[in-house]
């Protein structure tokens, strides 16, 4: 295996080993085989490759594991299988859980209908859920509307996937709503960490707001970079930044010219990229 010096990049964090879980699944993706799945080739929106074989032998090793997923697709094609597909799972522990929220309806039909054919279905639980601009850790910020109690009812979650919402909508909300419900010691994945300025801000963002509660590695061998955020002490509240808040109103405002208040307000998941 390769130095994991030249595969991690902190952001604003102390330079700590990844969680033992992360390092095995890396040390394992490289066998983990992916012929069971039609993967769409091609496709910009679709998990990466290499990510969906570190997520199959992430989840394999995750028995018992409450998993909750942000952004339907190949990647909950993957969880589903991976809950089923080997001994690392099937232990006294039972399989994870999965829980899989997606806003657009399209989407849900497709990954619904690829579940029922693989005899999948009863892997994964999938809600459609509209996505809605919030005021959320006085930010102004888009996210699926999931309500507190469900996040309640799968606390402790062990991973969040973060692949979803769109880029142009922003995933910055999903640590901010999801940090209470995270035990300690549990990871958040959030995909294409490549972004500038997206994702690299949003995960910024995040070590500014959450400090020594949170630690952040950006896995630089993944073709989208792929970034791991463990949680240390899921109690801690974000501080709030103000100036975030007007850069979010600046944001918004520029977003309702373009767009409009309708697009504004309930924005397609399926208008803009990945
Ligand atoms: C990056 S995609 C999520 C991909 C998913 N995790 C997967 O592995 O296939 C983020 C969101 O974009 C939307 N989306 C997916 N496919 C799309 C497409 N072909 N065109 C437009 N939007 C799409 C969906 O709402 C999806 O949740």
């Amino acid at each position: 295996m390769k130095s994991m010096k030249n595969l991690v990049l902190t952001v604003n964090s102390n330079r700590v080993s990844l969680p033992n879980i992360v390092m095995e699944s890396l040390e394992a993706n490289k066998h983990e085989p992916l012929d069971w799945l039609d993967y769409p080739y091609g496709d910009n929106y679709a998990l990466a490759p290499d990510a969906c074989r570190f997520l199959q032998a992430l989840i394999r090793r995750s028995p018992g594991a409450t998993v909750l997923e942000f952004g339907a697709g190949i990647s909950t094609l993957v969880l589903a299988h991976s809950t089923v597909c080997g001994s690392l799972c099937a232990t006294s522990q039972g399989a994870p859980m999965v829980v899989s929220i997606e806003a657009s309806h399209q989407i849900s039909r497709v990954v619904e209908g690829r579940l029922n054919e693989a005899g999948l279905s009863s892997t994964v639980k999938l809600n459609c859920l509209p996505i809605k601009l919030k005021l959320i850790a006085g930010r102004l910020l888009y996210f699926y509307s999931i309500t507190i109690d469900k996040l309640e009812q799968l606390a402790p979650i062990d991973l969040v996937i973060v692949d979803g919402p769109p880029g142009h909508l922003g995933r910055e909300a999903s640590l901010y709503i999801c940090m209470p419900y995270i035990k300690p010691g549990g990871i958040l994945l959030l995909d294409d960490a490549d972004r500038v300025p997206l994702e690299q801000v949003w995960l910024q963002n995040w070590k500014a707001a959450f400090g020594d509660a949170i630690n952040i590695w950006v896995l630089k061998e993944f073709e989208r970079y792929l970034a791991v955020v463990q949680i240390e002490d899921p109690k801690t509240c974000p501080k709030i930044m103000p100036w975030l808040f007007m850069a979010d109103v600046r944001r918004i405002w520029s977003r309702f010219r373009r767009v409009g208040l309708r697009e504004l307000l309930a924005p397609n998941p399926m208008k803009g990229p990945p």
